[in-house]
């Protein structure tokens, strides 16, 4: 494991054999110390216990580091330690022996690839190896092995971490919409607040030293956490994902006779991106979606790739997941997009919630995502991660605090700063960027893979429970947009409710029962309108054809064009959906069986 190569910290006694430890680092709280009764009051540990919890932590995190080197996910760890104190010769008390029991979880079919960690972590443990110099270490690793599928820890983990979605009575089925947070994350998160003193880091004091360490450190979790060498990609903080495509959007260099191409299959904050293309005279142009499964022709991609003229600057933006039909296009079109002569912009934010992204298997030059959506704390803070080949090209449209090391009014010079910096505008979420690395080990401990195989399962059983709903005249009772099996598909279905006479129940009262079965759904297009267009066979023809003036309401407008609903409904899973809230679901469902009408007092739609 990494070591400081030189430390120093201060303690003081606090009262009687009490002490009390400051440590070096900011973010560290005081550490109470104290001896065991009859010489103290056993109010903290003793040096003992601290040597051998010392040498128990060091082992831990040296073992850890290793299975995560190795892509082993660790579901837990724990271990035990125990110091045995013996007389020397002349007859003084020392510590003979610390024993170390090392149990970590993991999935069954790992235990054969843990075996050349097991060999090495130790040498790595730098306190232990040193303490062995004089004491007898024993270490002993016993791995367990994750249960099965079905009596799934996730199901322990809903009841210990997520207890308040149960003990409100919710479903929740918005993940794509907003991730959840674990409790244990908001206490470790608000535990390092509460301990430490942070100041603005665009300081050189200690507070401001305190956050400049927190901010870093979450920087190179991020990459970490997807793979990303420092080498090749560069991690820049943003407001969300949203914040993070801006970014792309307003800095690429685009010029006439550049092209931005896109899919129709993009979240409108992709979609915005045309705006700066066509405002600097490049050309946007969509890749269609094709009805059902909402994939893309890849004979037509593949023609529109090879639509490049090599001095030009070129950027290619999709989504690795569909935020509306679940649809997850493949990550082989970065290179060979990249081959054809464009950046790949690939908007991961619906992707990362639950696939694991390795960039350094895939290599975009920009992704793009939002942290709340992958573990629900904080909001507010996104990123763009980006190579930094493809960082060199963005030209910035302005400068302002925090992305300079100087500027002057005079002479109306400024100097960028370098790195990452460059695109942090004025001061970063600096209290909640500590909450991403918190939430990023959250959910490696429970293990991406867990997740994503866990939510295939449920998203199965949701989207046959959908597909064969059907009224008591035979006719089908709902209708899924996209694909009908889980391969290449995340855990978001689009679909709507049909009536007995196969027109669409409108969402608006779908949204309505929904709350009174206090399930949370979405409706609407999900801000991805190509996506809504194919599933609804919307014509281009047909969209020109309605006037949608400044006096239209988005209601006259659907009505106008002749639109069979305000959009869709869509239900998306996450880190703690489980088979209850699939029932329940299923029980909401039963409830459009043989309805063929809805109430007339539904609110008008105002978004789409
Ligand atoms: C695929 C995709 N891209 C981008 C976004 C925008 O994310 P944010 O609103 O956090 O900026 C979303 C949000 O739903 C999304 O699903």
């Amino acid at each position: 494991m990494p070591a400081d190569e030189r430390f120093s910290f201060s303690m003081r006694l606090d009262e009687d054999y009490r002490f009390v430890v400051d440590f070096d680092q900011a973010a560290v709280p005081s550490l109470l110390m104290d001896e065991p009764a009859p010489l103290g009051a056993g109010s903290g540990p003793n040096a003992s216990r601290i040597l051998a919890a010392a040498v128990g932590n060091c082992l831990s995190a040296s073992l850890l580091f290793c299975l995560r080197r190795a892509r082993v996910e660790v579901h837990d760890l724990r271990t035990t330690v125990t110091g045995t104190l013996v007389r020397n010769e002349a007859g003084r008390l020392r510590i003979g022996e610390v024993q170390a029991t090392l149990a970590p979880t993991i999935d069954a079919q790992e235990l054969p690839r843990i075996q050349r960690c097991l060999e090495l972590f130790e040498d790595f443990c730098v306190v232990t190896q040193s303490v062995r110099d004089g004491i007898t270490v024993s270490v002993n690793v016993e791995p367990t092995s994750a249960p099965e599928l079905g009596e799934h820890r996730l199901d322990v983990l809903r009841r210990d971490e997520y207890a308040r979605l149960d003990e409100a009575d919710h479903v929740y089925m918005d993940y794509t919409g907003g991730g959840l947070y674990a409790a244990s994350q908001l206490r470790e998160h608000m535990r390092l607040l509460e301990a430490g003193v942070f100041g603005n880091p665009h300081s050189v004091n200690p507070t401001s030293h305190a956050s400049t360490e927190l901010v870093e450190r979450a920087r190179a979790r991020v990459l970490e956490f997807f793979e990303a060498s420092p080498d090749e990609y560069t991690a820049i903080f943003t407001p969300n994902a949203t914040g993070a495509l801006r970014l792309v959007g307003e800095s690429y260099p685009f010029q006439p006779g550049d092209r931005f191409l896109l899919t129709f299959d993009n979240h409108n904050s992709v979609n915005g991106i045309r705006e700066f293309a066509r405002a600097r005279g490049a050309q946007t142009t969509y890749v269609p979606s094709v009805a059902p499964e909402l994939r893309v022709d890849e004979d037509v991609l593949e023609q529109y790739l090879s639509q490049t003229a090599g001095s030009h600057h070129n950027l290619f933006a999709f989504p690795a997941q569909s935020n509306f039909s679940g649809v997850q296009h493949p990550l082989e079109w970065i290179g060979r997009a990249q081959a054809a002569g464009f950046d790949v912009l690939l908007d991961a934010a619906a992707y990362v919630p639950t696939n694991r992204l390795d960039l350094s298997a895939w290599h975009p030059d920009f992704v793009t995502l939002s942290f709340y959506k992958m573990f629900g704390w904080p909001t507010g803070v996104g990123c763009l991660i980006a190579r930094h080949e493809a960082l060199a090209k963005l030209e910035r449209p302005w400068f302002s605090g925090g992305t300079i090391v100087a500027a002057f009014v005079q002479r109306e010079y400024h100097r960028s700063a370098p790195g990452p910096a460059h695109f942090e505008d004025g001061t970063v979420d600096y209290l909640n960027l500590p909450a991403v690395e918190i939430g990023l080990d959250h959910l490696e401990s429970v293990g991406v893979q867990t997740i994503h195989e866990r939510v295939r399962e449920l998203t199965a059983r949701l989207i046959e429970q959908l597909a064969a709903l059907r009224h008591t005249n035979g006719a089908p009772a709902a209708v899924i947009y996209g694909p009908q099996t889980t391969a290449a598909r995340g855990a978001t279905i689009a679909f709507n409710f049909l009536h007995p006479d196969g027109r669409i129940v409108d969402e608006r009262y779908v949204d309505r029962l929904a709350g009174e079965h206090r399930i949370s759904l979405r409706t609407g297009c999900f801000c991805n309108p190509g996506a809504g267009e194919v599933a609804f066979t919307v014509a281009k023809e047909t969209l020109l054809g309605g006037e949608f003036g400044d006096a239209v309401t988005l209601e006259d407008y659907v009505q106008r064009i002749g639109l069979p609903s305000g959009g869709a409904v869509r239900a998306s899973l996450g880190i703690v959906s489980n088979a209850k809230d699939i029932d329940r679901f299923a029980a909401f469902t039963r409830a459009f069986i043989d309805l063929d009408t809805t109430p007339s007092d539904l609110p008008p739609r105002t978004v789409c």
